[in-house]
């Protein structure tokens, strides 16, 4: 029997509790999956940034990227090693550098998902970088009234770029005062302009690993700290079916294995409203009470991946959401139909399998590491590179508290999920059909439940602002509507986007 290391590559940014933390549980796993006469084992390391021959062959068999959306470097050594040498990596980053919020707007409109109507203005200048500029809209910019676009679309509304993360350059506007000044100050970005959903009852967040989908409660108005919600039973079966199916769908339609899907609901529909962000935010400082479980589905989802050597899908194949989309039924049998190519895609059912199989102690093994001191040690380290120093013991309490709880609730739903076994395995022995010699089957009693203390979540508010203004409303109103065309830029160039987290 020979070993097989697969190995695991995290290509990281300013990512600080989310790797040591999957490392330290890979590690706690201590994996042997048998593979016909040999056993597969994992190494996990961190990618490095360093000059690369385009024919240098990858060690990698996964990599875990955070990378690809903004530092171009790391995008096309994937990118090579995924065309020369057969890396599978989270996400596509060919899909993840082309399809901006824009296309997936169209794209989800397109298979009839309840995208708020949404309209595109050229931008209010542009750069004199290219001189064609000048003729092309000479010919071809047509002037237009913005107030009358407002007018179709309905107040209020959201303009936000057509490219847009990290909520910049989101603005809530609320008539047609506010809607012309706000376009007078979009400078050269090119925009969107969104129908409101308002007023909405609920705000979803859906973040989809793999086949699995994990979805948070999301309040936008609450500090960052505080934006993921914990919270239970939010959503009925069916919403919670709806909200799943969606997440899939988008996920693999677009090749995106790491994706947050956010929607609101109103009057009993959800709205997607921002899907393009194939680098959802993964800070134990925004997730939290959720966070052990997003790093367990990542382990999961990847080490699947690497043991059973999935292949990366090369195109993205959008002919039969396409043909589902042309069909005459009701949305939600569409959507169904979607997702079932999504969960086909992702090996949905092989996946459990391997889960069941193989990684049967992950649930437990997580459950004793978020535990520990080496735990709190990882959150305390991310807090601390976020938080004023007088403010990081008090917030890794909070967010270590937070952990405490989810272990918990995780204790609870690991002993009645052993209490149903054993209550389904004391059944059996019991029906007539069943063999004499009984099984020793397990007694509710005999489960052992582990002791968890369950610190009271610390209340605190941050004095860092540590993120921009949601959504900021547009103050003062300008007097006169006016007809628009791109003009001439009356600043230099800002810098670039710089965005380190989709969302
Ligand atoms: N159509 C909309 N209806 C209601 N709220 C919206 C809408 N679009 C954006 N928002 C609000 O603005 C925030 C930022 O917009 P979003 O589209 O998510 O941009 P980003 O990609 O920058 O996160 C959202 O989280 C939400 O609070
Ligand atoms: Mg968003």
């Amino acid at each position: 029997m020979a070993n097989i290391t697969k190995n695991i590559g995290l290509s990281l940014g300013a990512d600080l509790c989310w790797p040591a933390c999957y490392e330290e549980i890979v590690k706690r796993l201590d994996l042997n999956i048998p593979s016909g006469e040999d056993a597969i084992k994992f190494h996990v390391e961190r990618v490095s940034v360093e000059p690369f021959n385009l024919r240098q062959p990858v060690r990698y068999d996964i990599v875990l990227d955070r990378l690809t959306h903004w530092f171009h470097t790391s995008r096309e050594w994937i990118k090579k090693a995924v065309v020369m040498d057969g890396l599978y990596v989270l996400n596509n980053p060919w899909s993840l550098q082309s399809m901006e919020k824009h296309t997936t707007y169209s794209a989800m409109m397109a298979l009839g998902m309840p995208i708020p109507d949404t309209w595109m203005v050229p931008p209010r200048e542009v750069s004199p970088d290219n001189p064609d500029i000048y003729p092309t809209l000479e010919r071809y910019g047509r002037k237009f009234e913005l107030a009358e676009i407002g007018e179709k679309l309905g107040y209020p509304l959201f303009m936000k770029p057509y490219d847009g993360g990290a909520w910049v350059g989101v603005t809530k506007i609320n008539n047609t005062q506010q809607l012309l000044k706000a376009y007078e100050q979009s400078g050269r970005r090119v925009m969107h302009l969104q129908r409101a959903v308002d007023p909405f009852d609920l705000f979803v967040r859906a973040i989809g690993i793999g086949p699995q989908v994990h979805i948070v409660r999301y309040d936008p108005d609450a500090p960052l700290h505080d934006r993921y919600k914990v919270d239970f039973f939010f959503v009925d079966g069916e919403e919670w079916s709806v909200l799943q199916d969606t997440c899939l769908t988008i996920n693999a339609f677009f090749g995106w294995e790491f994706n947050s899907c956010e929607s609101l609901r109103k009057e009993g529909t959800f709205y997607p409203i921002d899907f393009a962000n194939a680098c959802p935010d993964f800070q134990v400082t925004s997730l939290h009470f959720h966070f052990p479980e997003l790093v367990k589905n990542m382990v999961r989802w990847s080490l699947f991946c690497a043991a059973t050597g999935r292949k990366k899908a090369l195109n993205l194949d959008w002919a039969p959401f396409f043909e589902i989309a042309k069909k005459d039924l009701p949305y939600r049998e569409r959507l169904a139909g979607y997702a079932k190519i999504a969960r086909e895609r992702m090996e949905h059912d092989r996946f459990q399998e391997f889960v069941a199989k193989h990684l049967s102690h992950l649930d437990e093994v997580t459950w004793e590491f978020f535990g520990t001191d080496m735990a709190k040690g990882f959150v305390r380290q991310k807090v601390a590179a976020l938080f004023p120093a007088h403010e990081v013991e008090m917030f890794t309490d909070h967010f270590f508290g937070l952990i405490q709880f989810w272990r918990k609730c995780e204790a609870d739903r690991m002993n009645s999920a052993k209490e149903q076994a054993a209550a389904a395995a004391a059944e059996v022995v019991t029906t007539p059909e069943a063999v004499s010699t009984p099984e020793v089957v397990t007694t509710p009693e005999a489960v052992s439940t582990p002791e968890v203390t369950t610190p009271e979540p610390a209340k605190a508010e941050p004095a860092v602002a540590a993120e921009k203004a949601p959504a900021a409303e547009v103050a003062a109103p300008e007097p006169e509507p006016a007809a628009f065309a791109p003009v001439k830029p009356a600043a230099p160039p800002k810098g670039g986007k710089g965005k380190k987290v989709k969302n």
